[in-house]
C-alpha cells in the first residue's frame, strides 16, 4: 500500500521497483511462505469468496515456495494483463497510483521471521502476494484495481488521496461480499490474517454494513487492531461499476462538509448484515487504560 515517504532508497529504479531476487531467498524463508500457506488454505475455504480461491491457481507455480515474481507476472499477464513488481517497501502515493494505473501490482520482496507469523508491522511477500494477487487474476477486480489507480491519480490533483484511501480500505483490504451461500472474505489484510479470517466472519464484535460509496468515503478506520465495521458489497461487479461511474471530483467537494463517521457508529440509512456488540474492541481499550 501507499504511504507519504519520498525519499526513494538507493538501488530502486525511478518507479521505485526492485529485482525480486528469488534467488537470495533462504530455504528457512521458503518454508515461512509454505506454512503460511498451508494454514491459510486450511482456514479460507467456505469463507472466502469463490472468485479468491479461483485465482489462488495463479499461485501455483513450478517452484513451491515464496513465488517468483516473474512466473507468477506471466501467469496474471495471460490472466487479466496484470504483473507483479517488487518494491523495498511503501511506496509514496503517486508511485503506487502510477503502478496500479497501469495494472502493475508493487508486491514487498521480503517475508516475515518465523516467530512473526501472526504480526507484521509492514506489509510483506505473503500479504502482497497471497493476500492480493489471487483477485487480480480475475478479470472484474483486476479492472476495479486499474480504475482504483486512475481515480487515486485524480483525488491527488484535488487533495482527496486520504478520503479516496478509505475505499481501499474498505474493499482491497478489509472488504466482505454477499454471496447466496453467505457473507464470504476478499480483503487481502483478512485472507491473509489467520486471525482476522475467523473474526471478521464469525466474531459478534465488528458491524457488518452493506456498502455505500459516499457513506464509506466519510468512514474513518483503524490500522492498530481488528476493524470495527466492515463493509459488504453485492459483487464486484457493482463495485466496478460504482467506482467507474461516480464522478469522484463533486463527492469530494460535498463530503468535505461533512463529518467523519466514527468506526462504531450505526447510521440511521445503513443496511445492517451484523449490529456488532463492539465487544472486542471495548475489552482492547480497557485493558490498555488499565
Ligand atoms: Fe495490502
Amino acid at each position: 500500500m501507499a504511504d507519504t515517504i519520498s525519499i526513494r532508497p538507493a538501488g530502486t529504479a525511478d518507479d521505485w521497483t526492485i529485482p525480486q531476487g528469488w534467488d537470495r531467498y533462504t530455504p528457512e524463508e521458503h518454508a515461512t511462505w509454505d506454512t503460511l500457506f498451508a494454514r491459510q488454505l486450511r482456514q479460507l475455504p467456505g469463507r472466502v469468496a469463490p472468485e479468491f480461491l479461483e485465482g489462488l491457481d495463479v499461485l501455483r507455480l513450478s517452484r513451491p515456495g515464496i513465488p517468483d515474481f516473474a512466473e507468477l507476472s506471466d501467469r496474471l499477464m495471460a490472466a487479466t494483463g496484470w504483473q507483479v513488481v517488487a518494491v523495498p517497501g511503501l511506496v509514496p502515493d503517486d508511485v503506487f497510483f502510477d503502478h496500479l494505473a497501469n495494472r502493475r501490482f508493487v508486491a514487498g520482496n521480503f517475508i516475515r521471521r518465523p516467530d512473526q507469523l501472526d504480526y507484521l508491522q509492514e506489509p510483506d511477500v505473503f500479504h502482497d502476494v497471497f493476500g492480493h494477487v489471487p483477485l487480480l487474476a480475475n478479470p472484474v477486480f483486476a479492472d476495479y484495481m486499474q480504475a482504483y489507480g486512475r481515480g487515486g491519480q485524480r483525488a491527488a490533483a484535488m487533495g482527496a488521496i486520504d478520503r479516496l484511501a478509505r475505499l481501499y480500505w474498505y474493499t482491497v483490504e478489509f472488504g466482505l461480499i454477499r454471496t447466496d451461500d453467505g457473507l464470504k472474505l476478499y480483503g487481502a489484510g483478512i485472507v491473509s490474517s489467520h486471525a482476522e479470517s475467523i473474526f471478521a466472519l464469525d466474531d459478534p464484535s465488528p458491524h457488518r454494513l452493506g456498502f455505500d460509496l459516499k457513506r464509506l468515503l466519510r468512514t474513518k478506520y483503524r490500522i492498530d487492531d481488528f476493524q470495527q465495521n466492515y463493509f459488504v458489497i453485492d459483487s464486484f461487479a457493482d463495485l466496478l461499476d460504482v467506482t467507474l461511474n461516480t464522478d469522484f471530483g463533486p463527492v469530494y467537494q460535498e463530503l468535505a462538509g461533512q463529518p467523519d463517521i466514527e468506526v462504531d457508529t450505526i447510521m440511521p440509512e445503513d443496511r445492517v448484515y451484523t449490529r456488532g456488540t463492539q465487544d472486542y474492541a471495548r475489552r482492547k481499550a480497557t485493558a490498555t487504560v488499565g
